[in-house]
């Protein structure tokens, strides 16, 4: 027998594995798409269409329909008449079931909607895969099983549906976002008008076709696109009920505002600029992984992303060197290879956003380091990127990036850590690491964040309801609290 050669386990970062591109064959996308209204794909009335982009290539992937004043109208008219006919009067036992059909619809094609999901938003498939698809389909699971409960959920207080729920969604996780409103809405007994980004249309609306085969009654769930103009429209239009937003802060301060006084009710999940905190009796590795994974996970395309890190000053030197080597090792590059880490920026928009950033950070005086990363030629993308030496009030401190960009700061103390951490306009989350769980109790009930997440980051689960403080907004998705949200009680 021949001798073998040792193994050798140390990492080479200046390997290149070879390609494991998924394939395309599976995405069926059409040339052009119309609104979902009543049931139907419908021309608009505006006879406008824009364009949807491979963010990772720069390819028109299809032309997608602008929905304007007139076709917001006929939507909300279709899911008025559905609430007040079908969807409304329908026994909790009965709702149940076509919501339970959804999400087992999902499943069936959880790999279209995986490959679709990539190629038009740039996040890496292995997300997509993995992490989005299935979590949709859990949620729908999840509330199908609240749908005749209701009154379990709420003893004693009669709870009923609000009417049309008009839901406008951002681009970060276009479809889970498309579950997380559209699952309690109709658990609830309510319609639903819902409106994608215009960068990430394409799930949304494989979902409305998905949502013909389960053969759900016309008008309970419309899927209308547009840019913020049409938004304005759905929430501007006197025939709904409620309006759920998730997306930036700036939009959600004017929604807001159009709201006030009209009797709308109103959820808001904004922005975030969420510190993770490192104590110095933490398992470092694990925490370093966290840090990661809490940043440049999705591109850092994430409300609760942990684009902040405050480190323990005792151990901040071997922290920053862990996070350093761990960085030169992520693959960023093409979402469709299953050894991307960090896969394409969502569109040129926001490229601007956070290269403007980076520059400001510069000139701030924080000290900037990049993985060396090769980086595509063409498309949209951004190499992982730390800055350390970064004051409290300096702007990348302080400020939404929304892409792979993490602010470093020490502490010595747990009273320090807390008033750094909550030292932003944002309550949407948090992390803490450390071995000791009395040390994790005093934090979760001091740091002001809707989510704190110990020893983990990122972490999700149809059943815990999640929402933030300040201007990451008000109300709560997921769990019980998501139920209230589309109740009268
Ligand atoms: P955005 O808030 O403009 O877009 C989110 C959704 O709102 C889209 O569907 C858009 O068409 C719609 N919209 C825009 N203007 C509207 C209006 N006046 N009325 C009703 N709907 C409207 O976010 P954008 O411009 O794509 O991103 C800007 C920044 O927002 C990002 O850099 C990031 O910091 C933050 N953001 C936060 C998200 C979150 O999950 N909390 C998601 C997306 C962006
Ligand atoms: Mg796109």
């Amino acid at each position: 027998m021949a001798k073998t050669s040792t193994l050798r386990l140390k990492f080479d970062s200046t390997r290149t594995l070879a390609p494991a591109p998924e394939s395309k064959s599976i995405a069926k996308i059409a040339e052009r798409y119309e609104l979902f209204i009543n049931g139907k794909f419908e021309k608009p009335a505006s006879k406008k269409y824009f364009n949807t982009v491979n963010p990772a290539t720069e390819e028109v992937l299809s032309k997608v329909a602008a929905a304007n004043a007139a076709d917001v109208d006929k939507v909300v008219m279709a899911a008025r008449n559905a609430y007040n006919k079908v969807w409304g009067k329908m026994p909790g036992k009965e709702r149940a079931k076509y919501i339970f059909r959804i999400a087992r619809l999902i499943q069936e094609r959880a790999r279209e909607f995986a490959v679709i999901e990539t190629l038009d938003g740039g996040k890496p498939i292995r997300e997509s895969r993995d992490f989005d698809v299935p979590t949709a389909a859990n949620h729908f699971f999840y509330y199908a099983g609240w749908a005749d409960k209701l009154e379990y959920a709420f003893p004693n207080r009669n709870p009923q549906p609000l009417g049309v729920a008009g839901q406008i969604i951002p681009w970060n996780f276009p479809l889970l976002m498309a579950a997380w409103k559209i699952a309690p809405a109709l658990a609830c007994g309510n319609t639903v008008v819902l409106k994608p980004a215009e960068t990430t249309p394409l799930t949304a609306l494989k979902l409305a076709e998905l949502i013909q085969e389960a053969d759900l009654p016309p008008g309970v769930v419309n899927i209308i696109t547009g840019a913020g103009d049409t938004g304005a429209a759905l929430v501007n239009h006197p025939g709904i009920n409620k309006v759920a937003f998730t997306g930036s802060t700036e939009v959600g301060k004017i929604i807001q505002k159009a709201v006030a006084g009209t009797g709308k009710k109103l959820t808001l999940e904004l922005g975030g600029k969420a510190a993770n905190i490192i104590f110095d009796d933490a398992p470092l590795d694990q925490a370093v992984e966290g840090v990661i994974n809490g940043i440049f996970f999705n591109q850092g395309h994430v409300c609760c992303a942990g684009s902040r890190l405050l480190v323990q000053e005792s151990v901040y030197k071997q922290v920053l060197q862990k996070l350093k080597d761990r960085l030169e090792t992520l693959i960023v590059g093409d979402p469709m290879d299953k050894n991307t880490d960090i896969g394409a920026i969502n569109s040129r928009q926001q490229l601007e956003v956070i290269n403007k950033y980076i520059k400001i950070g510069q000139q701030e005086g924080a000290e900037m380091f990049q993985s060396s990363a090769v980086i595509p030629k063409k498309g949209f993308y951004c190499r992982p990127t730390l800055f350390t030496n970064v004051a409290q009030s300096n702007r990348i401190a302080q400020e939404e990036i929304f892409g792979p960009v993490l602010s470093i700061q020490t502490f010595r103390t747990e009273d320090e850590a807390i008033e750094k951490a909550n030292n932003t306009p944002f309550g949407l989350s948090a992390g803490v690491w450390t071995d000791k769980g009395s040390k994790i109790f005093n934090m979760t009930s001091k740091l002001k964040a809707g989510v704190v997440w110990a020893n983990t980051y990122n972490k999700f689960d149809p059943v815990s309801p999640f929402g933030g403080f300040k201007e990451s907004g008000f109300g709560r998705e997921g769990g019980l609290h998501g139920l209230g949200a589309y109740l009268k009680v």
